[in-house]
Formats: structure tokens, C-alpha cells, sequence
């Protein structure tokens, strides 16, 4: 795939299974309603879009992602990355290892945004304010690709299944959990369900909508079947042939759709500091 150029910025796809650089835009400008449409578009097809070189506030970041949406709000009873006691959560969310930052310097394996959430977010944006020299790389897994790819036997079979993720932020420090319902051990709170391969709102183009490793449970097979399918389908999806990983300089904005995506990070040292700015936006309930 080459560059375009359309009316107003060039979009230049990545030689991977998802991505594409824009470059052209500068985000503290005002967009025209054509740029708007085309990057919309480019969501779409590229599921990831890379902008560079940019210098934001977190207002200026705030104004320009909610050109396409409302920011995500979760249920008060629903916790999620920065929520208060109160389950309020910051419009910008600091995903940083400095003080008052969130997720540490940890690795952050393959996952959906809210996806344990009734109405997860559409889309998320991350912009890095500072980087590290080693380590965290965020790399990102075509879902659309991942179900694609699928044999038809397997299509057929899980085509109408449901899929109910537990949430990770009701665990304790440090707990760990089964990687799929385990009938012995009590659940920790309530878990949502959506279907387990998601039809994009807007291109129609299907997913297959599951993390890496949240608790999960398919309520349609027993424990056994259930558990057995859920491994086979993870690690199918969450492989490099399905990937791209981004190696992030300052000023990089990555803008991607939690419909037909999942993300992960590789961990850094501690006293490095990676400091990024995370907006999400409001999507509807999964169908
Ligand atoms: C996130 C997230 C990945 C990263 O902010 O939702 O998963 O690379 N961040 O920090
Ligand atoms: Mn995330």
C-alpha cells in the first residue's frame, strides 16, 4: 500500500497488519469538516493512526479527540484505570510512572479498553509527553484480521456466542485471577456480557472481541468446552502476525478504535519515566 493524499493530509499505511501515519494534521488547529470525514475513514481502514510531532495541552488533547465523541464516563459502581472512590474518572488520564500517573512500569498484557464495562469506549488516544530510552513499546493486534483469519468450522461455531469479562480493577494488588471462570472460586463482582465476535458500528466488519488475559466466561458452553475455546482463540489473536509495535517519541499522538483493536505494553525500567495523556471516548453497547 502506497501513500495518499487526500484534500487535506496524507495518510501512509504501515507495512503491518494494521496502522497508518497521518501527517499534515496539526492538532491544535481547528479541523474542516473534510478532514474530520477522511480521518474517520482512516480509522476505519487503518484501526490505528499515528500523528507526530505534535505539542499539546491537555485541553488541546481533550478538544481535539472529542471531534468525534463524547469522553467515556463508566457507571459509578464499574471502577476502571484512574477511577476516585467516588467512580469518577479524569477526561485526561495521566498513564504515567510519575507521581499521580497510573499503570506504573509494568507490562500491560494484550486488552481492550472497558471492555468489563456495559458500554466500553469506542476509541482511545494516547499522548506521550516523555519516553523512556528502553523498553515500553505499546503494540497494538488487529481483531478484525484475527477473526478473518479464522477457519470457517470455527467461524460458524463461535459466530453467536457471548462473552462476559470479569473487571480487573475489582481485584486486590497483586491477586491473581483464572484466565476463565472458575465455578470453585467466587467471582469478584459483576461481570458484563457482549458478543464474543463484535460487529463494527460503522464499517459492519466483524471482530473478535476478547483480551488477554481478564476472566472471562462464554455463558452459552460449559466451564470445559468454554475454557478450552477461550485459549485457543487468544493465542491465535495475540500473535505478531496480527501486530504492529510503536516505538514512541515525544509529541506522538496514537489514536485507535477499541472495536476492532486490542493493545498491549512492554514494561520499562523504573527509573525511567514515561509520562503519556490518555483520552478515551463514549462508545455504545456492543452488538
Ligand atoms: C492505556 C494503555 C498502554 C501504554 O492507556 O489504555 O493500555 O502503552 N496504555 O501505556
Ligand atoms: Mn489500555
Amino acid at each position: 500500500m502506497s501513500t495518499t493524499t487526500t484534500q487535506s493530509f496524507t495518510i501512509t499505511p504501515l507495512r503491518y497488519a494494521l496502522g497508518a501515519i497521518i501527517s499534515g494534521i496539526d492538532m491544535n488547529r481547528p479541523l474542516t469538516h473534510t478532514q474530520w470525514k477522511q480521518l474517520q475513514a482512516a480509522s476505519n481502514q487503518y484501526h490505528v493512526l499515528i500523528f507526530q510531532g505534535q505539542s499539546l495541552s491537555d485541553q488541546s488533547l481533550f478538544d481535539f479527540a472529542t471531534y468525534f465523541g463524547d469522553v467515556f464516563i463508566p457507571p459509578a459502581d464499574v471502577p476502571v484505570l484512574a477511577s476516585d472512590a467516588q467512580g469518577n474518572v479524569p477526561s485526561v488520564v495521566p498513564v504515567s510512572n510519575k507521581q499521580g500517573g497510573h499503570t506504573g512500569n509494568v507490562e500491560l498484557h494484550p486488552h481492550i479498553d472497558h471492555l468489563w464495562t456495559p458500554r466500553p469506549s469506542k476509541a482511545s488516544f494516547l499522548y506521550a509527553v516523555q519516553v523512556t530510552q528502553d523498553g515500553g513499546q505499546t503494540t497494538w493486534y488487529n481483531l478484525q484480521k484475527a477473526w478473518e483469519a479464522l477457519d470457517t468450522k470455527t467461524k460458524k461455531q463461535i459466530a453467536a456466542l457471548s462473552l462476559v469479562t470479569y473487571n480487573p480493577f475489582l481485584n486486590e494488588p497483586g491477586e491473581q485471577r483464572p484466565l476463565y471462570r472458575d465455578n470453585n472460586i467466587p467471582t469478584k463482582g459483576k461481570g458484563y456480557e457482549h458478543p464474543l465476535v463484535l460487529t463494527h458500528p460503522e464499517s459492519g466488519r466483524s471482530s473478535l472481541y476478547l483480551s488477554a488475559d481478564t476472566e472471562v466466561e462464554i455463558p452459552e458452553l460449559d466451564n470445559e468446552a468454554g475454557k478450552a475455546l477461550i485459549e485457543r482463540l487468544r493465542v491465535h489473536t495475540f500473535s505478531s502476525e496480527f501486530a504492529y509495535q510503536h516505538q514512541w517519541q515525544v509529541g506522538d499522538v496514537v489514536w485507535w478504535d477499541n472495536r476492532s483493536t486490542a493493545h498491549a505494553r512492554s514494561p520499562f525500567p523504573s527509573e525511567q519515566i514515561r509520562d503519556l495523556r490518555r483520552v478515551s471516548l463514549a462508545g455504545s453497547r456492543p452488538v
